[in-house]
């Protein structure tokens, strides 16, 4: 299955991605901005595009662009841009997003630091795109309870851990 990693930062998750077996796949990386994630595309030999995607037009050149590759799945990997509908609406591939939180809850930005400072259970998401901001159903979830003692970054650290394992477990099934 022909697929595209989105990053918009540091891209640990497509580090560890492109480091697996279900990886191996990538026909393309992109990105919003310069990014250090790119490195990796770089790294591994994987084709990488920059775009801004300011206007409409953009986005539905990229649709064109991302059917013409014939892509089949997108995965977020810490993508920051909002997908408009008519991007998903003229796309042939399905578009899965990775988020660390446990959905419903915590949807949005700096989701790991509100659920740390509310004390409530942490863990990640892997969950199919709509246009609604990480509302779409729910494909896997990882959930751990927070323990007295451990910090922001301990928890951070395995919830990364945790984010890649979802998506390659589900990169592996639909490959
Ligand atoms: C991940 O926690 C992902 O869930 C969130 O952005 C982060 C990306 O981290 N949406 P990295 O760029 O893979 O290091």
């Amino acid at each position: 299955m022909r697929q595209a990693l989105f990053i918009s930062g540091r891209g640990s998750n497509l580090k560890a991605f492109l480091d697996e077996s279900a990886g191996l796949n990538t026909q393309f990386v992109f990105s919003n901005k310069l990014c250090p994630g790119l490195k990796w595309a770089k790294k591994r030999g994987v084709y990488s595009e920059i775009k801004s995607l300011k206007n409409e037009k953009d986005w539905t050149d990229f649709a064109e662009q991302l059917n013409f590759l014939k892509i089949k799945y997108i995965y977020l990997l810490g993508f920051m841009k909002i997908i408009p509908k008519k991007f998903l609406d003229m796309l042939d591939a399905k578009v899965v997003n990775i988020h660390p939180s446990v959905l419903p809850d915590y949807p949005g930005l700096n989701s790991l630091e509100k659920t740390f400072l509310d004390k409530k259970a942490m863990g990640c998401t892997l969950h199919h795109v709509v246009p609604e901001v990480d509302s779409g159903e729910i494909i896997f979830q990882k959930k751990i309870k927070q323990v007295k003692g451990s910090s922001l970054t301990d928890f951070s650290y395995r919830i990364h851990n945790f984010e890649q394992a979802l998506v390659t477990k589900f990169a592996r099934m639909v490959n």
